[in-house]
């Protein structure tokens, strides 16, 4: 009745597990990707070094970064075939139920990659599906402006290629801001992998059936889209914008959310495991402050972001349920300020946990001892009911 489960052994059907890949104690506010605290990684790492650390578990050696740098930049293309399927959707598709379908069709375009026999195949699925996801999200938000989808470059960087493709035009070449790639670069290291959230869970779960890499991570990207998970990003600007164009005091709208009949939620507040704050958001909210003063651009979505965090940590409604600011609620700021449109939030988030969706869906597919998810449930329908004539229903 607590909706609480007990740690089954193994991969249980309790739909608990036990996992090496990151490690959070949610009353410290601790968050560790392979036993390295986050706050060294974003100060010293890049999204690209970590993704390898959260999928293999050890930091790449040089040799390793440079060829799977390599892999990304020569896999970034979508072959034709991949190409026509995402030319089928209309342009006011979502990105997110876009990205879905690519990531399902890649396996049927490169069924090579389904058969997964050792880390050495392990990193060229990874390397294609992650650079493929960065070329599908940036040519998502070209079809939906009606410009043309921008082909990556091969002599740039991960996410250097990733504004290369969303915001050059033709004969105007986007050179992204140094601050920007910093940003951005911070932003997905931050989103890589994070224990069994929604989406995670969701991709262990169908990769407990033995499906491909491909399809348990497409079924990440449908948990990620909900607002109390990856859409949140999202919930958080509208929910902001809101404040601002309502002209309505921080303290009212803050009046409003503790009346539960207006079933409203402090977005971007809150989390199932951090009774603390999420560290992420300490880091991103340093970095959006940084980059704003560095590009000397003022927002003022991030005066009242911190308006409502101030606002939030004076009020015992919320600290009493130890409601903090969760990775979510800095990140929209970081993103307007880039440039991403709102509706591309999700997709970046998505982006971002690529290696840790693909890291536990390693973990089971390595492991010979793993079962099929098979969550149990307390019954509470009808017993003893029988079959009526429809004349008489
Ligand atoms: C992510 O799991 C992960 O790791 C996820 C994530 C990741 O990296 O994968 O960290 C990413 O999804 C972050 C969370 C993003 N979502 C939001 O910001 C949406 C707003 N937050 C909430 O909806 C909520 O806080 C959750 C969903 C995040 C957590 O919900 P819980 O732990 O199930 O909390 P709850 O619903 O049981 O609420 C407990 C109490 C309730 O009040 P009472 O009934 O006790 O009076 O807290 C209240 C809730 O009403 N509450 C909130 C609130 N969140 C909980 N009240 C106002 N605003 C909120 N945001």
């Amino acid at each position: 009745e607590s909706g609480y489960i007990t740690l089954d052994e193994g991969y249980g059907n309790t739909g608990s597990c036990r996992s090496a890949i990151t490690y959070i104690d949610g009353d410290q506010g601790i968050l560790r990707y392979r036993g390295i605290p986050i706050e060294e990684l974003a100060e010293k790492s890049s999204f690209i070094e970590v993704a390898w650390l959260v999928i293999f578990g050890t930091l790449p050696s040089k040799a390793d970064r440079d060829r799977f740098s390599d892999l990304l930049s020569e896999h970034s293309a979508l072959p034709t075939g991949m190409l026509k399927h995402f030319e089928g959707f209309p342009p006011s598709a979502h990105p997110m139920a876009i990205l879905s379908a690519m990531i399902n069709a890649q396996s049927a375009y490169e069924p090579g990659l389904m058969q997964i026999d050792d880390d050495a195949s392990l990193e060229v699925a990874a390397a294609r599906l992650m650079s493929k996801v960065r070329t599908i999200a940036a040519a998502s938000y070209k079809s939906s402006v009606g410009q043309p989808i921008m082909h990556p470059r091969y002599d740039m960087r991960y996410v250097e290629n990733f504004l290369h493709m969303m915001f050059t035009v033709p004969n105007r070449p986007y050179e992204p801001a140094p601050e920007v790639a910093k940003a951005l670069n911070l932003f997905l290291l931050l989103h890589a992998d994070h224990e069994q959230n929604c989406s995670t869970s969701t991709v262990r779960m169908v990769a407990s059936s033995q499906a491909n890499m491909f399809a348990s991570c497409a079924a990440g990207v449908c948990a990620l889209w909900g607002p109390l998970h990856g859409g949140a990003n999202v919930a958080v600007i509208e929910m902001l914008e809101f404040i601002k164009e309502s002209g309505m005091p921080v303290s009212e709208y803050m009046e409003k959310v503790k009346d539960k009949d207006s079933r409203l939620r402090l977005m971007g507040f809150g989390h199932r495991v951090y009774k603390n704050f999420d560290p992420r958001s300490k880091i991103l909210k340093k970095a959006a402050d940084d980059m704003l003063e560095q590009m000397d651009v003022d927002d003022p979505l991030l005066h009242i972001a911190l308006e409502v965090e101030a606002a939030a940590l004076a009020d015992d409604y919320f600290v009493e349920r130890k409601l903090y600011p969760n990775v979510d609620f800095y990140s929209g700021i970081i993103l307007r300020a880039i440039g991403i449109p709102v509706d591309m939030f999700t997709v970046m988030f998505a982006m971002g946990r690529m290696p840790g969706w693909i890291a536990n869906w390693k973990e089971i597919h390595d492991d010979p001892k793993s079962r099929i998810y098979r969550p149990r449930q307390i019954y509470t329908g009808p017993v003893d009911q029988h079959w009526v004539p429809r004349d008489e229903r």
